[in-house]
């Protein structure tokens, strides 16, 4: 098992799009200080957020067109991290510059690649399609920020069991735990399928299907290493071809979650719920928000949230308790077998230090 947590080659969800303006925005991003910021041709930059100088964070600054103005003592960035000024003196050392990182907008998020940045290939982003607008229709991308180690939440959404237990009284269902799932992976994915045929559908499903009678239900996860899922979920009416793949007499949707390590016990949550079925209703868009995250804390979201951080605690109060692992975490270890694997693969391909042997 690597110590590490987190492989720093990688894409990572650093910002909805619709979070980052003209303005300079601080996020940490797999332990590293980032300053974010759209140009004024509307291109983001991700800058290390310390200045050259003296590390104030340049966050703590301000934009003088598209450069960064560091609030302490006026030296100025551009969008490549290149000084472009300094106080008091006509020449500029060659070597003033704060690191710039590489960064990918798409699927109406702002994806960077904390690592080294001559291995940043675009090749290597997360599908994460359905949250374009065009095919799915959702609220377009909603934040959450957690005091946990991401990997819990791969966890948590590689094993739908808990919905029995955590989200009793709204979609917890004995049939989840009941129907026996399939796990199949590939050297990017892990893929949990579960299919629960001819059972009573539940309430939100029922309603939106709006057909009486016995579902075929599936809910299938998709994880992309290092940590974005897709977990496709639906119900169609029991016979009509859903298992064989024609879904078209049913209603389905995504849970979408790209989760980025903000600390090895913290992360960025980005998630939204997309659907293909009564997508003009607005207002079922909210209330489906609504039931995930919501003030009072009665959200869906919530209630996972209060597990994974109270699960967090006593991880930090006890560094050597292990996992131990049943049947139902076949998706997970899966899902943190392919983590390990980058991690590794990663640390294998390090340049050697000055002074350390190359083996
Ligand atoms: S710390 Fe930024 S200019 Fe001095
Ligand atoms: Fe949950």
């Amino acid at each position: 098992m690597a110590d590490k947590t987190f492989p720093l080659n990688a894409w990572y969800a650093a910002a909805w799009s619709h979070e980052i303006e003209h303005a300079l925005a601080a996020r940490k991003i797999c332990g590293k200080d980032l300053v974010l910021y759209r140009t004024e041709a509307g291109e983001v930059a991700a800058l290390e957020n310390a200045c050259w100088h003296r590390l104030l964070p340049l966050s703590l600054g301000w934009l003088k067109g598209d450069n960064v103005v560091c609030g302490y003592h006026g030296l100025e960035f551009n969008a490549n991290g290149r000084c472009t000024h300094m106080t008091a003196q006509k020449t500029i050392n060659p070597s003033a510059a704060v690191q710039s990182y590489p960064v990918i907008e798409r699927h109406r998020l702002v994806w960077v690649w904390p690592g080294d940045p001559a291995q940043a290939d675009p090749a290597k982003m997360p599908d994460f399609h359905w949250n374009d607008g065009t095919e799915y229709v959702g609220e377009g991308g909603t934040y959450y920020s957690l005091q946990c180690d991401y990997r819990l939440i791969v966890d948590n959404l590689m094993d739908l069991t808990h919905e029995t237990y955590v989200h009793a009284g709204s979609i917890g269902d004995e049939n989840i735990t009941e129907t026996p799932f399939d796990v199949t992976h590939t050297d990017r994915t892990a893929t949990v399928t579960r299919w629960m045929k001819g059972i009573e559908p539940p309430p939100f499903w029922k309603k939106n299907l709006g057909k009486p009678g016995l579902v075929d239900r599936w809910q299938i996860i998709n994880f992309q290493a290092p940590s974005t899922i897709c977990g496709d979920v639906g119900v169609a009416p029991v016979g009509t071809g859903a298992p064989e793949g024609d879904r078209s007499q049913g209603v389905h949707g995504c849970f979408l979650a790209a989760i980025t390590p903000e600390t090895e016990t913290s992360c960025h949550y980005f998630w939204n719920f997309v659907r293909t079925f009564k997508t003009d209703d607005e207002d079922l868009t909210r209330a489906i928000n609504k039931a995930h995250v919501n003030p009072e804390g009665t959200g869906l979201y919530d209630q996972d949230a209060f597990v994974l951080q109270e699960q967090q605690k006593v991880i930090d109060n006890n560094p050597r308790m292990p996992f131990y692992n049943l049947n139902i975490d076949a998706g997970a270890l899966w899902a943190r077998r392919l983590i390990d694997r980058m991690i590794s693969d990663e640390s294998a391909n390090l340049a050697p230090l000055p002074g350390e042997a190359a083996e």
